[in-house]
């Protein structure tokens, strides 16, 4: 583990995000997609200074592709304490991996992907005010396009789109209840890329708060193109919105 910032003495029971950065960026394919950079500066960098932009916010667990830690430590935004960790091979073992280093003292975790950098710092806060209500809270955004379900490439009919979602991060937890979903999702087999998914699995109400279009995840090359161009003329955020 490397850590930047104040020591573990230091360690305030509030918020504590996750921040998602041990995936190996297969579909990008130029090495871990955290650590690329748009406009200068790495992915996982403008994610961390996101989250830790959150008055919430009181430190940062971030996972990362093992010997990455280093790089990564020295990323950190300040004066928050970042604790760097190596990941799982799933992003869901990564998040397991970080829970172990957050004290049970800690009421909130908000688990974040850094191949959301643009997530508001306001979005962070909204996800854990929505706790006031329920276990989990996510951002998730209305999709824009008709729905269509397709088998053999041919459409099989047209979803409504009222009471759908596309879910973001980053999402809020109550620390018990994402630690416990996660021991027992791990112990029955159970996998997910969304740790909401596991809440609803084991019967936990999770809130939804409106997401923001321009906190998309960077997924693919075109992903990483339309980044660069936000990141290099901010006012292309808006007029995408
Ligand atoms: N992630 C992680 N640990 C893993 C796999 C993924 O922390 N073992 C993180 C990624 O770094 C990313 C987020 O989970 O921020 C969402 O995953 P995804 O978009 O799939 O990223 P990658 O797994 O890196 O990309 P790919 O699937 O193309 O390899
Ligand atoms: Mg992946």
């Amino acid at each position: 583990m490397t850590r930047a910032g104040p020591g573990s003495g230091d360690r305030a029971a509030g918020v504590v995000a996750i921040v998602l950065a041990a995936g190996e960026g297969e579909r990008i394919g130029q090495g871990p997609k955290a650590f690329l950079e748009i406009g200068g500066r790495t992915i996982l960098e403008i994610a961390m200074q996101a989250a830790a932009a959150c008055p919430e916010v009181s430190s940062l667990v971030v996972a990362v592709p093992e010997g990455f830690e280093a790089r990564a430590a020295g990323m950190a935004p300040g004066p928050k304490e970042v604790r760097v960790i190596a990941g799982g091979r799933s992003r869901q073992e990564s998040v397991l991996v970080a829970l172990q280093e957050i004290p049970p003292t800690v009421e909130v975790v908000v688990c974040h992907d850094a191949a959301r950098p643009f997530a508001a710092p306001e979005l962070f806060s909204s996800v854990i005010a929505g706790l006031a209500e329920a276990e989990g809270a996510i951002s998730a955004l209305a999709p824009a396009d008709t729905v269509k379900r397709v088998g053999d490439g041919f459409v099989e009919s047209t979803v409504p789109r009222d009471g759908l979602r596309l879910a973001q991060t980053p999402q809020a937890f109550v620390a018990r209840v994402l630690r416990e979903v996660h021991l027992r999702a791990a112990a029955a087999g159970v996998r997910s890329t969304d740790d909401a998914e596991l809440l609803e699995w084991a019967g936990h109400r999770v809130r939804v708060i409106a997401g923001e279009p321009v906190n998309f995840k960077i997924t693919s090359p075109d992903d990483l193109a339309r980044a660069e161009l936000y990141v290099l003329y901010p006012g292309a955020r808006a007029t995408h919105e």
